[in-house]
């Protein structure tokens, strides 16, 4: 990409992350509600840094004044010296919410200047960097919204107040039924074979056989999950995996988080505040335990699906690429919904393959065969991160839809309740 475009989406996803901090106050920016929800004004400070110093610093256009932001914003890059430990963040007083902006500004003027101005430096080597910043700000935003949902949430209940404050206007759409569609498989290339920018994570691209399978045409809904805990399925051990069955007793699990009983009806915080559960829309905020539960319960209770699971992330990113990667559809960031919606259709089509939540694979997160990681500094970015955890797909009501790809690879640990993860099943063919 030329430099001067590389400026105007430069100025569009800084300008972006500012605008969704929009409705703060003051000491929304500082609060840590948990140790993985990092403060609002270290998203904005981190993100900077990460343009000083993997941009900037590559170029000779790092300030030494910046130093003293080094420790706190950096994330876990080991190679970049001694950071604040992460459960810190909301721990201190510095630097102060108008210092982070401060600074978030002069890197803004330092940037922009080398976008405008690149002289001699390596034009590839530029557009690499600068797209990989912003690509590292887009999934911040993400991680804001998921912040900023728990931060209100951990609020006195009397007081809590919902990150959009108006509720979205009724739209009745007919249910979806839920149906298995065939999928052919076959020999396939997994991974970025579309070319252009990508993870180090998406490549090699390889082969693998990928045996007949069916792939449900929609997510899971809420009233689906309904049935799952109105049937006990918190419940009954034999449902889950050992580890999830310990995390159920450990943590006291029994409905999705964010969920909570209003007299004999749920209801779920989200976004936009309180809500009576939306019968058609997503089930979100599931691990991928209960996801994984949730198949193996559904198998149970209905004799023609014996063959339920989750899919692979082979077979989704098979699906998705022989659906087309315009047949996304869902619920992105940029539609501004920020809560999951039923889905549009009359249900022979694959639906909701991107966008409203991530879904959970049943693969770990592995390199694929040639996996290289990005060279230097940035080889820390995702490969260390490749052990005890499973990949998601699809993007999210928080994701901006020009971030994601056929080919891209979320991944959580199977814990992991707070981000925005939905469930599509899967199921063997008996054509395999
Ligand atoms: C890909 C969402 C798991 O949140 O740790 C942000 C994204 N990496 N900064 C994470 C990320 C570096 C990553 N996830
Ligand atoms: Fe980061």
């Amino acid at each position: 990409m030329d430099p001067d475009r590389l400026l105007i989406a430069y100025r569009r996803i800084r300008t972006k992350s500012r605008e969704l901090m929009a409705p703060l106050s003051a000491e929304d920016f500082r609060v840590q509600s948990m140790p993985d929800v990092s403060p609002p004004y270290w998203n904005l400070g981190h993100t900077s840094w990460f343009f000083a110093r993997n941009v900037l610093h590559a170029f000779g256009r790092y300030d030494t004044d910046w130093r003293g932001f080094e420790f706190p914003f950096n994330s876990y890059y080991e190679g970049l010296g001694p950071r604040l430990a992460r459960p810190l963040r909301g721990k201190v007083a510095r630097p102060t919410t108008a210092e982070t902006l401060a600074f978030r500004d002069a890197v803004d003027v330092a940037m922009e200047r080398l976008l405008g101005d690149p002289g001699g430096v390596d034009r590839d080597r530029l557009a690499f960097l600068t797209t990989t910043g912003l690509q590292h700000e887009q999934q911040h935003q993400e991680l804001f919204l998921t912040e900023i949902l728990h931060i209100r949430w951990s609020d006195p209940p009397e007081l809590r107040r919902p990150y959009r404050s108006e509720s979205l206007p009724p739209c009745a759409t007919a249910p979806v039924p839920l149906c298995f569609l065939e999928q052919t498989g076959g020999l396939v290339e997994i991974g970025n074979r579309e070319g252009g920018w990508c993870w180090d994570n998406e490549l090699a691209v390889h082969r693998a056989f990928v045996a007949p399978f069916r792939l449900a045409n929609r997510l899971v809904t809420n009233a689906e999950w309904r049935a799952f805990v109105d049937d006990g399925g918190y419940r009954q051990p034999l449902l889950w995996l050992s580890n999830g069955w310990a995390k159920v007793q450990e943590l006291g699990w029994t409905m999705p988080f964010y969920w909570e009983r209003d007299g004999g009806a749920f209801r779920q915080w989200t976004l936009r505040g309180w809500s009576p559960l939306a019968a058609d829309a997503p089930v979100c905020h599931v691990s991928f335990y209960e996801a994984d539960a949730f198949a193996r319960w559904f198998a149970a209770q209905h004799r023609d699906h014996a063959a339920v699971r989750l899919p692979t992330e082979r077979e989704w990113e098979c699906a998705m690429r022989a659906a087309g990667f315009a047949a996304v559809g869902g619920n992105f960031l940029d539609d501004d919904r920020l809560v999951t919606l039923a889905p549009r259709g009359d249900g022979s089509t694959l639906l909701q393959l991107g966008g409203d939540g991530w879904q959970w694979t049943a693969s770990h997160y592995e390199p694929y065969p040639g996996y290289r990681a990005f060279d230097g500094d940035l080889m820390e970015y995702n490969g260390k991160f490749m052990d005890n955890q499973r990949v998601l797909r699809g993007g999210s009501l928080a994701t901006p839809k020009d971030h994601i790809r056929v080919s891209y690879r979320n991944f959580w640990p199977a814990d992991t309740r707070f981000q925005f993860t939905c469930v599509r099943l899967a199921a063997d063919s008996p054509s395999a």
